[in-house]
């Protein structure tokens, strides 16, 4: 099959990457255009926001399947405007991406459904929204309601620190209209896991469990970012955890959507906070995560392309998931500044070394400068390795980190510490 993957990211760079392995993948061509220095697809200028020019190129390539990597095209119909068009598409609706394009939709569907998330309220009014933050106990979650690239969420200390962000979002309109209404919910406490499966709407295959690091700095500390690296398993989600967070989380979830009259076809992509309480849902996202994808899918022994393919199809009863028992581990390598602003086309190297390692390098954000690769990106490298267990991943992923260099690069030094101090999964 001819396979179109789009996006530009480490997660799309690691997809390609799955996909070539599969005997059943004639063409892969990612939509990552100049700015992707990745050897395993061909890249494409593509204008993902023209349905209409997606469409041609597919057709001019006879595309089999279109993989969707971010939540942005989903969010404005493109699985619905290519399929449509009759070509097969890997990624939600229009209507079931509002699952992380709308965070009221999402609390609202697991209220309905008795999902465990933390306790919430909306407003679209300031005032309305001030009185009750004096009511609620700090610390205390300020949501926008929409997508606001990672940045919409605010953990607020104190009283004032959640009225200004609710004043910035519904009166100063920072995020525009995806800020127009707002979520305040309960500050949960525990640990994060990230809990993916592949769904056609009606089948679920739960994806191998990992833990994303979502703060810049080591000991997580700073600001949130997109992700700083991960690791897989996750070995907090026990067998027991992860039966429970399948009963009590996915199985209501897709049940509920299609209650609602909704198909999911996808992946699903469920954050959870592990609570005293037991697992409850942080967040959808109707996507591959970024870099949990990183360090999934080199895990995955089946052919990924069928799986995909068995996803758009609704084809998943009895497909099974073969996995690799090793542990796997990523740390993102960051450009100077990073979450805020950055320089980009630093030049990059030790890349081969690395990978003489035995590492896996899956670029983020680089581009190629009369052949040489230069960042062009905040997150610009992931670097993956395996190890037999979770200290030898760690040992072995950043003996490869130290052979790569840009100036002002920075990394996290604690990838996984968390797991490993959990000992083995
Ligand atoms: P979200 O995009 O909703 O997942 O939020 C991004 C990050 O903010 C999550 O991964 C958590 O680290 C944190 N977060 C979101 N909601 C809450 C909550 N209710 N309690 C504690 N932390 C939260
Ligand atoms: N790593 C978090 C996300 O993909 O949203």
């Amino acid at each position: 099959m001819n396979i179109l993957v789009i996006g530009s990211g480490g997660r799309e760079h690691a997809i390609c990457w799955k996909l070539k392995q599969s005997r059943k993948v004639k063409n892969i061509y990612c939509s990552g255009g100049v700015q992707s220095a990745i050897r395993e697809a061909e890249n494409v200028a593509l204008e993902v926001c023209d349905h209409r020019k997606v469409i041609d190129f597919c057709r001019s390539k006879k595309i089999d399947l279109v993989v969707v990597g971010p939540e942005a095209p989903l969010a404005v119909g493109i699985a619905d405007d290519l399929e449509k068009a009759g070509i097969c598409v890997f990624g939600p609706s229009y209507a079931a991406s509002r699952m992380e394009s709308s965070k009221i939709f999402a609390k609202e569907l697991m209220a309905k459904y008795n999902i465990p998330t933390a306790r919430f309220r909306i407003f679209d009014d300031f005032e309305k929204a001030k009185e009750y933050i004096k009511e609620v106990q700090v610390p205390v979650v300020v949501k926008a309601y929409g997508l606001a690239a990672g940045k919409g969420v605010i953990i607020a200390e104190t009283v004032e620190e959640a009225e200004h962000a609710a004043h910035e979002m519904l009166v100063e309109k920072v995020f525009g209209a995806e800020g127009e209404k707002i979520i305040i919910e309960e500050y949960l406490t525990g640990e994060e896991a990230s809990i993916l499966v592949l769904t056609d709407g009606e089948n679920i295959i739960p994806l191998a469990s990992s833990q994303d690091h979502k703060r810049v700095s080591d000991g997580d500390k700073g600001p949130n970012t997109g992700g700083m690296g991960a690791y897989s398993p996750a070995h907090i989600v026990d067998e027991k955890l992860f039966a429970e967070i399948t009963d009590m989380i996915v199985v209501p979830t897709v049940k509920g959507l299609k209650k609602e009259k909704i198909l999911y076809k996808g992946v699903l992509y469920v954050g959870v906070m592990v609570t005293e309480d037991g697992p409850k849902v942080l967040e959808y996202n109707v996507r591959f995560g970024d870099p949990e994808t990183q360090v999934i899918l080199p895990r995955i022994r089946s052919d990924f392309a069928d799986l995909l393919m068995a996803t758009a199809t609704g084809d998943l009863a009895g497909k099974k998931i073969e996995w690799d028992e090793k542990e796997y581990v990523c740390v993102v390598l960051a450009s100077g500044g990073y979450p805020g602003e950055y320089e980009k086309g630093k030049e990059i190297t030790g890349l081969m070394d690395a990978e003489t390692e035995g590492a896996l390098v899956f670029h983020a954000g680089t581009k190629l400068r009369e052949g040489k690769v230069v960042t062009s990106g905040g997150r610009v490298l992931n670097v993956v390795a395996s190890g037999k267990n979770i200290k030898e991943a760690i040992d072995n992923v950043y003996r490869a980190v130290k052979k790569i260099s840009f100036d002002r690069m920075h990394y996290r030094r604690d990838i996984a510490a968390r797991g490993a101090s959990r000992g083995q999964a």
